[in-house]
Formats: structure tokens, C-alpha cells, sequence
């Protein structure tokens, strides 16, 4: 999709003014996308709530596996978007439990944009902590394997 009010030529003039960073050392992605044009807010800038439905996704990943099953997002503790993500950015997201409780698992993940359309720049643009609930079939909360 090209649209006549936000070509994409437009979103590759953007500047982003953000200090350069580097992806965590010795780190494994616990996700990385591309967002399209249908990612994008009005403005051709990808839209807050796409990023929030992946930090969510990427975020369970370490929680589902500490909880060996199912898992809810009970609490969005914090989230940070620092910087924006433009479409065709590669879009990394890093997910560390930690805490951990009875039943939750608190994760922090962090975001890091590659410019795809600016040399390759890499850019942390978010930070959010979230909590899950291991939950049973009946959707109630479980406690944790050891
Ligand atoms: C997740 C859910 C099963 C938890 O059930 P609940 O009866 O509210 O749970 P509890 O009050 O017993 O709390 C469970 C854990 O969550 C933690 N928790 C509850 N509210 C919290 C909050 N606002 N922030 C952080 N942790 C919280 C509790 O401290 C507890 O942790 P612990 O057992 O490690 O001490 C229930 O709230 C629910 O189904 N929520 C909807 C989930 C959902 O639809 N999410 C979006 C799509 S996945």
C-alpha cells in the first residue's frame, strides 16, 4: 500500500535524531519483525499499539517457558516509547525475566530498531516491564513449577 497522503518516500526522509546504539551483546531476540505500511500511525510512523501487541507477544515468550504452560498478562508495569520505529525497520525485541512469585512472572523487554533505510542505524526505542500469571485451564492462576 502506497498511500497518497504518506508515500513511503516520505517516511524514508525522516530523520530520527536518536542516540546510536548497538543490539545487547550475546543476546538472542526473543523476537524480531518488520512493520509494514499497515503498521503506521497517520502521521507514516508505526502506530504505539502495534509496538505494545509485540513487546506483549515477545515478552510471554520467556514467561510461557518459565511457566512450562499458559500464561495471562495480568499488568503493564511500565512502558517507555523512547524513540520512534518507522515502517521497514528491523524491529528486535529482548525479553529477560526479572522476577518471579507464587504464580507471576515479571519481564523486561527491551526494543532496538534497525534502520533499514538509514544505514543500518540501530536505535533502543522502547522499554516496558510486564507481568504474567501462570494460569490453569479453567484460567485461574497456577503456581509455578519449581
Ligand atoms: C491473570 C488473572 C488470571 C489473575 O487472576 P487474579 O485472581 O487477578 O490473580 P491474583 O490476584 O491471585 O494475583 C496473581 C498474581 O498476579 C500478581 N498481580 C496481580 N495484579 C498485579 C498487578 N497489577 N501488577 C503486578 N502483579 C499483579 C499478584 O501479585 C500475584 O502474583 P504472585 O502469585 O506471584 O504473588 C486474572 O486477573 C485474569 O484473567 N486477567 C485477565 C488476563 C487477560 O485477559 N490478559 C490479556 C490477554 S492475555
Amino acid at each position: 500500500m502506497n498511500s497518497p497522503y504518506f508515500p513511503l518516500s516520505s517516511i524514508a526522509d525522516m530523520s530520527t535524531s536518536a542516540p546510536i546504539s548497538e543490539l545487547p551483546a550475546g543476546k538472542n531476540p526473543a523476537l524480531r519483525v518488520v512493520p509494514m505500511p499497515a503498521d503506521a500511525n497517520v502521521h507514516g510512523d508505526v502506530f504505539g499499539g502495534w509496538i505494545m501487541a509485540q513487546v506483549d507477544i515477545a515478552g510471554s515468550i520467556p514467561a510461557v517457558e518459565r511457566a512450562q504452560g499458559r500464561v495471562a498478562t495480568v499488568a503493564v508495569n511500565s512502558f517507555l516509547f523512547k524513540h520512534p520505529v518507522f515502517v521497514g525497520d528491523l524491529v528486535s525485541f529482548y525479553a529477560d525475566i526479572v522476577k518471579t512469585g507464587r504464580t507471576s512472572i515479571t519481564v523486561s523487554v527491551e526494543v532496538y530498531a534497525q534502520r533499514m533505510r538509514h544505514s543500518h542505524e540501530i536505535v533502543k526505542v522502547t522499554e516496558a516491564t510486564l507481568t504474567y500469571v501462570a494460569t490453569d485451564e479453567s484460567r485461574q492462576p497456577r503456581v509455578l513449577p519449581a
